[in-house]
């Protein structure tokens, strides 16, 4: 499945190459947490402009997250406004990643996404006040996706031998669309 999702998006991504540039732009978010797990979470999104979106988030751990696991779930709207499961839905074990002992190519995407948009920067475990800061997302760091509007839905939770606790989610609105060159920038004022 995570093999033939590659497959498919780089087939994609031959066919647009001679098209426009694509803009991932984050259109609307949600975050929840487990709350014997985090307390005090929150996210944002603040326009740019026409399009990028960035991303702003945080969170504070109850305890330790030893071993953090991370579903990465797709879904795309399709003609009947539904969102459905769009070929990716793959088990990130970021310990693994951050050690260079996976190199799953989602995981190692995500590791270069969090080392530069969060305080998430280093090894595992992780404790304390988590946040992500103007966070976006480019056209380089992902393999391009048809147009459309998607949801990017990522699973946190905590894994040991014996037990997997759920941690929290965060969903991401996302619209991928040409960008939008000849208007004029709105005011760069946020909100
Ligand atoms: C959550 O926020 C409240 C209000 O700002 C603060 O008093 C509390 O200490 C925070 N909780 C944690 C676990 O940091
Ligand atoms: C991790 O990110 C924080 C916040 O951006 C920064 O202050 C810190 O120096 C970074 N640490 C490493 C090891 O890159
Ligand atoms: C796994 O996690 C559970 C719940 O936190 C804990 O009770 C248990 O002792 C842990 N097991 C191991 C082998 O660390
Ligand atoms: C939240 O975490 C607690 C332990 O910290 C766990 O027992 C519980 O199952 C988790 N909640 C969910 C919805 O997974």
């Amino acid at each position: 499945m995570q093999l033939s999702g590659l497959v498919l998006i780089a087939f994609c991504f031959f066919s647009q190459k001679a098209q426009a540039q694509l803009v991932y732009k984050f259109v609307k978010v949600e975050c929840n947490g487990n709350a014997s797990r985090v307390r005090n979470e929150s996210c944002s999104l603040k326009a740019i402009n026409w399009n990028v979106g960035v991303l702003n988030g945080e969170l504070v751990l109850l305890g330790t997250v030893w071993n953090p696991i991370i579903q990465v779930q797709v879904f795309k709207k399709d003609y009947a406004n539904q969102f459905k499961p769009f070929l990716i839905d793959v088990k990130l074990h970021m310990c693994q990643v951050i050690e260079r002992k996976s190199f799953i190519p989602y995981g190692v995407m995500m590791w270069k996404i969090l080392k530069k948009y969060t305080n998430l920067n280093h090894s595992c475990p992780y404790s304390g006040h988590l946040y992500a800061k103007d966070g976006y997302l480019t056209s380089d760091v992902l393999p391009p996706f048809p147009q459309g509007v998607y949801i990017f839905s990522f699973m946190f939770s905590d894994e040991n031998s014996t037990h997997t606790e759920y941690v929290g989610t965060l969903k991401l609105y996302t619209e991928v669309m040409e960008k939008v060159k000849s208007r004029k920038k709105p005011k760069a004022k946020g909100n």
